[in-house]
């Protein structure tokens, strides 16, 4: 019993000074370095607040629900612009319990700019002229209502007008508004006159042409199906020229075409030992079997084709650059024996127009 007693007398000691991190928070999300005492906050309805979700959902339904019970509303309009930045900033600029915390932190949040505050105000009169349907006499209410305009003033939470924050940095989407159509309203009409919000909202059509947004989807559509075309035409021309152009014309025979010499050049996968020289072009090992030796291990029996090369005689392969070979039989005298997957051909060819085919194009295969 006493134990318990004593735990309750020291709770408001424990609770005194409690600072609510801002960080994540969506309905204040330019305050996320900040902070917001909780022990005595701002407004009644952040008491039963213990973390950053409860403290969006606070936020949300009074900005939609309770706010305009100040005005006796029957039926609450939805949302004035920027009253969640006008909120936030009365939670953490307003309040003596959230200014000890930010000093403790050593972090100071900027004012509301008095301009956002103005167009809350304004945005506030629309709504309760056009869907409040107060109870109060209009005298009243209009009273009421510069009482609250007063507050861009006088308010300094409110009415800075150097370094301060401006509401499109707290509510970016929509200038400040409920939804995309309010807000491509608002910055269609005169009234936005150059509000620098208003180039981040993507609006449609109207007399205005097409937004920026529809602009660079549909440049993004053009520059997609150009790709495809480029792909497709290559694709094409790559498998066309793999199916007729292999025995192109005589000019492309000279430039790295597989012959003479180098023929006789040990490939650079195979060991010296492994290859004797011949002066021989010929591929002896389709031949005269009995003349040569079969080199027995092949490191690697996809080859791709360096070099091209021309047949002389029936049973060799056409090699074509970057041809694929699948080479099972390799003789001593620089020959193989193989088929290009490019072509379907089987036959013999020279091991010196080959090279053991890299990683990236077994993967394409
Ligand atoms: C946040 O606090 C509320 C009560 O205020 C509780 O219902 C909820 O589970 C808490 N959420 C997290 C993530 O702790
Ligand atoms: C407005 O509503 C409050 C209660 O929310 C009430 O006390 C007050 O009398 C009302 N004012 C008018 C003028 O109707
Ligand atoms: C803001 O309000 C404070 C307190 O009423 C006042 O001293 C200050 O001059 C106001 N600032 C501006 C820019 O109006």
């Amino acid at each position: 019993m006493t134990f318990w007693f004593i735990t309750l007398l020291l709770i408001p000691d424990l609770v005194w000074g409690w600072c609510l991190p801002l960080a994540g928070s969506t309905a204040c999300p330019a305050f996320a370095q900040y902070y917001a005492g909780m022990s005595k906050p701002a407004f009644d309805w952040l008491q039963p607040v213990w973390n950053i979700t409860a403290f969006d959902d606070a936020v949300h339904n009074y900005v939609q629900t309770t706010f305009w019970d100040q005005f006796n509303c029957t039926t609450k309009p939805y949302y004035a612009r920027y009253t969640m930045s006008v909120i936030c900033q009365l939670i953490v600029n307003e309040n003596d319990d959230s200014e000890k915390c930010n000093a403790m932190y050593q972090v100071s949040p900027p004012s509301l700019c008095q301009n956002t505050c103005n167009q809350q105000v304004q945005a506030v009169k629309t709504l309760v002229q056009s869907q409040c349907q107060s109870t109060m006499p209009s005298t009243t209410l209009s009273n009421y209502i510069d009482t609250y305009s007063q507050q861009c003033l006088v308010d300094p939470a409110l009415n800075a007008t150097a370094s301060c924050m401006l509401g499109m940095v707290n509510e970016p989407d929509y200038c400040g508004f409920p939804s995309q159509g309010d807000g491509c309203t608002y910055c269609q009409s005169s009234a936005a006159n150059g509000d620098l919000c208003c180039s981040k909202i993507a609006c449609d059509g109207g007399d205005h042409g097409l937004s920026k947004g529809a602009i660079a989807g549909i440049v993004i559509a053009i520059v997609l199906c150009l790709l495809l075309l480029v792909a497709a035409v290559f694709y094409y021309r790559r498998s066309k020229s793999v199916q007729q152009t292999h025995y192109q014309s005589a000019d492309d025979r000279t430039e790295t075409a597989c012959v003479g010499e180098k023929l006789s050049t040990a490939p650079s996968f195979l060991s010296r030992t492994d290859y004797q020289t011949h002066d021989t072009i010929t591929p002896a090992a389709l031949r005269d079997t009995d003349s040569v030796g079969l080199i027995s291990k092949l490191e690697n029996e996809f080859h791709t084709v360096i070099h091209q090369y021309y047949p002389s005689q029936p049973d060799e392969l056409s090699l074509k650059k970057n041809d694929i070979i699948v080479s099972t039989v390799a003789f001593d005298d620089g020959w193989g024996v193989g088929v290009n997957i490019t072509t379907g051909q089987k036959g013999a060819f020279p091991l010196i127009c080959v090279t053991p085919a890299s990683r990236e194009v077994l993967d394409w295969y």
